[in-house]
């Protein structure tokens, strides 16, 4: 009987030194889906830009990932100050390996065209970084998968102007609590890492084809940007 119960205890301690006790005493609540990923690449910015590339690529077990047929990473100026995120992939981005070059990319190019910018003066990239199946918005999960390797995409770039189109991009980087309808067009600051950012969000380019009608909106957005990088000399 002893000799059990000192077994049970010798156990209880092995199992206490297996488990993190740190996790075990918190009050907060475990996220099991978040991976808590800190990345310190060194280098250049195009060595960094390629060494997370690399890590997105050895993402292992993701749906997007198997379906997929190339990684949609970023295309523009990797030293403009002002970076664009979108939602994901589409099937012509999934083809091609680069964001916006479907239908809503041309419009998106367009709306750029319009304040005087282009690929060559801007950098963009998406959320998620694989075509979600059917051209289904990414899942929660797919998108807290891909926060944190967004987040650093976006210290490394360093923009100033920070544009989120449409609610998928709102929501990663804002919040959920916000909605795009309320929050479009409207300047916050924030901070991403070391790196101090003015955000605007505004209507997604496949949405405006949708609803031609909100273009009107995005064209303040479009206008508002051009001020701010006017004032902050971008
Ligand atoms: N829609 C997006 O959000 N991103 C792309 O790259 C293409 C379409």
């Amino acid at each position: 009987m002893k000799k059990n119960l000192n077994q049970k205890l010798i156990n209880l301690v092995e199992y206490y030194n297996l488990i993190n006790s740190n996790i075990l005493l918190s009050d907060h609540p475990i996220k099991r889906t978040s991976q808590n990923k800190s990345f310190a690449f060194v280098g250049t910015k195009h060595v960094k830009l390629d060494k997370l590339k690399q890590k997105i690529k050895s993402i292992k077990n993701c749906e997007l990932k198997k379906n997929a047929t190339n990684l949609v990473f970023g295309d523009g100026n990797i030293n403009s100050k002002i970076m664009i995120i979108g939602e994901g992939p589409g099937a012509n981005e999934d083809m091609e390996g680069k964001p916006f070059v479907g239908r809503a990319g041309k419009l998106l190019d367009k709306m750029l065209a319009s304040i005087n910018l282009d690929r060559k003066k801007v950098y963009i990239s998406n959320v998620v970084n694989y075509r979600p199946p059917d051209n289904r918005k990414p899942t929660d999960e797919e998108i807290e998968r891909y926060l944190p390797y967004l987040k650093m995409h976006i210290e490394i770039i360093g923009p100033k102007i920070l544009v989120l189109l449409g609610s998928t991009a709102l929501n990663s980087l804002v919040g959920n609590e916000v909605v795009i309808s309320k929050a479009r067009g409207k300047w916050i600051q924030k901070s991403i890492g070391n790196t101090k950012l003015w955000v605007i969000a505004s209507f997604h380019p496949a949405f405006l084809m949708r609803q031609p009608e909100q273009k009107k909106l995005a064209w303040i957005d479009l206008k508002m940007i051009r001020e701010k990088s006017k004032i902050l000399k971008i």
